[in-house]
């Protein structure tokens, strides 16, 4: 049996899709905050079950009898409380006897280094500690920041594709090529011991404006923007400025057993999108 903790958010509703594709749904199990929240799991027919990252004891009861658990980050910012969470949900694993833990971390937790990987680093760290079998998933930062479809859409109908990130390159991955990674390393053989470092084919900006003019075939221009935008848009914009995201790795490609989905497919599966 395999189960899937915060599995009624974004990711996790993708990782069960292709979970099914490959087992039965009986052999997969939701665990999540609220039952009731989530009919949209119920309605593929997996079991669903109550387990809160702030209860202890739904966690234990929640991951008994899993031959392998998914543990999908907690999206808490305050890196204490995110840090109480999966350690949380890493002793309760080790109370419940599941078989092993695939975790969702992200790139650069290896070593302890401030911002985002810190309390992903103390997950691994927890993880290695608990002595229990284990794969590390080290995502990088999801393309939908850039290539969500209200996104998309707003910038061909605007004309314009605002680029503060100066024309660097950005290794980020979709949550639906993270979630196929997931179900294969959940569902195949030989991933125990591994950390994989995911990275998608890199891209940039500029290609951006090129691949929405040509998908929507109306003209995009790139309009470079010095000024940081507000909120987490303009920070994420610095990083990649910074150049912190044109380091590559080739896992996704290789637990995928293909390339990531590249530019054009993403924009045109965007655009296509219902609204
Ligand atoms: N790499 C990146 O760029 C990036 C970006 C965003 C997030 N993340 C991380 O990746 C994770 C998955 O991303 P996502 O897009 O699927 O996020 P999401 O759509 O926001 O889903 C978050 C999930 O966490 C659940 N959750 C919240 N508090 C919980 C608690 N106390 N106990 C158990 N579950 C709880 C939510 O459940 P409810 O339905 O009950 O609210 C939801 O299922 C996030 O949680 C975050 O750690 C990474």
């Amino acid at each position: 049996m395999i189960i899937v903790s915060a599995a009624s958010g974004a990711l996790g509703g993708l990782v069960i899709d292709r979970l099914l594709t490959r087992l039965p749904a009986a052999e997969v199990v939701a665990a999540v905050r609220d039952p009731s929240g989530a009919p949209q799991l119920a309605a593929r027919g997996v079991t669903l079950r109550r387990g809160d990252y702030d209860d202890a004891d739904s966690l234990r009861t929640a991951f008994a009898g899993a031959d392998r658990l998914l543990l999908i980050s907690s999206p808490e910012l305050d890196p204490e409380r995110r840090t109480r969470h999966h350690l949380t949900a890493v002793d309760a694993a080790r109370a419940a006897g599941v078989g092993s833990v695939v975790y969702t971390s992200f790139l650069g937790s290896d070593a302890p280094r401030p911002g985002v990987p810190d309390a992903h680093h103390a997950t691994e760290q927890a993880l290695h500690d608990s002595g229990l079998p284990r794969t590390v998933l080290r995502h990088p930062f999801y393309s939908e920041a850039y290539l969500d479809a209200p996104l998309l859409r707003a910038a061909v109908a605007a004309g314009e594709l605002i680029d503060g990130t100066g024309g660097r390159g950005l290794n980020t991955a979709l949550r639906a090529d993270l979630a196929e990674a997931a179900a294969v390393v959940l569902t195949e053989e030989g991933h125990l011991g591994r950390a994989y470092d995911f990275t998608g084919e890199p891209w940039t900006l500029p290609e951006l404006a090129l691949t929405l003019s040509r998908v929507s075939g109306t003209p995009v221009a790139r309009v470079e923007r010095d000024e940081p935008a507000p909120g987490p848009r303009g920070w994420l914009d610095g990083l990649v400025r910074s150049g912190a995201l044109e380091r590559r790795t080739g896992d996704l490609r290789a637990v995928l057993g293909r390339p990531a989905t590249g530019l054009e497919e993403a924009v045109t599966r965007a655009l296509g999108a219902a609204s």
